[in-house]
């Protein structure tokens, strides 16, 4: 089995096994909804709003959009793993204008061009190919919309080192990125890197915009 293939299978069956407790509540749940709820805090209030959330897990971020816009516009949801996907749809069983798709971050089956606003929490590093993933919220992004994405961020030699001996732990860990390469990777997708926003020493939510 290549690498790419073998990844994409252990990394679904780790966050398979996971979503059986995502909505529990555990610290770990605790943790992720408070960083979720970081992202959705910085978002500005718009009609008809077009909302991605790729690496959604069981889908809390996009309730918390949907509740954000008072249910005017059209959510959505991606993830790898079948489970999260079909716990996110579970949970949000009725509501005609929230939708979840099992997808690849690098590979979204949506069209251009149709998204004000993507977020993606916790959920970056474990992608493969980073630049791909990024190219592929450009492409689904409308001009002027805006990207925020919110993960561990390596700029301490602590977490230099946290990212080293995960890495050795599980096979499936890709790479927590420092502030700098982020924005090196927005620029090779042509996103404008607006802005980092500090949640604790360890996690930043690096905010992008496409350019018009
Ligand atoms: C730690 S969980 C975070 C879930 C949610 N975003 C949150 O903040 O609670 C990481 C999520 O990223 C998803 N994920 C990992 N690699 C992915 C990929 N290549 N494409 C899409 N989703 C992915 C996992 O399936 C999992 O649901």
């Amino acid at each position: 089995m290549n690498r790419e293939k073998k990844h994409l299978e252990l990394n679904e069956k780790k966050w398979d096994r996971w979503s059986a407790s995502l909505d529990s509540d555990g610290w770990k749940s605790k943790f992720l909804r408070q960083a979720q709820q970081e992202v959705i805090n910085l978002l500005n209030p718009k009609d008809d709003v077009r909302f991605l959330d790729v690496g959604c897990g069981t889908g809390w971020a996009v309730g918390q959009a949907f509740k954000l816009f008072n249910g005017k516009g059209t959510f959505y949801g991606a993830d790898l793993s079948e489970k999260m996907i079909e716990k996110a749809k579970e949970n949000f069983k009725g509501y005609v204008n929230i939708h979840f798709i099992k997808a690849n971050a690098e590979s979204i089956p949506l069209e251009d061009n149709c998204f004000d606003i993507i977020i993606s929490t916790n959920s970056f590093h474990h992608y493969l190919h980073p630049d791909k993933a990024l190219k592929e919220f450009h492409r689904l992004l409308k001009p002027g919309g805006k990207l925020y994405i919110l993960d561990p961020t390596a700029d301490s030699v602590f977490l230099k080192l946290i990212d080293k001996i995960v890495k050795l732990l599980e096979r499936e860990h890709v790479k927590m990125y420092s502030t700098e390469e982020f924005k090196n990777l927005f620029k090779l997708t042509a996103l404008k890197y607006s802005d980092t926003n500090t949640i604790t020493n360890h996690q930043k939510i690096h905010i992008g915009k496409k350019l018009n």
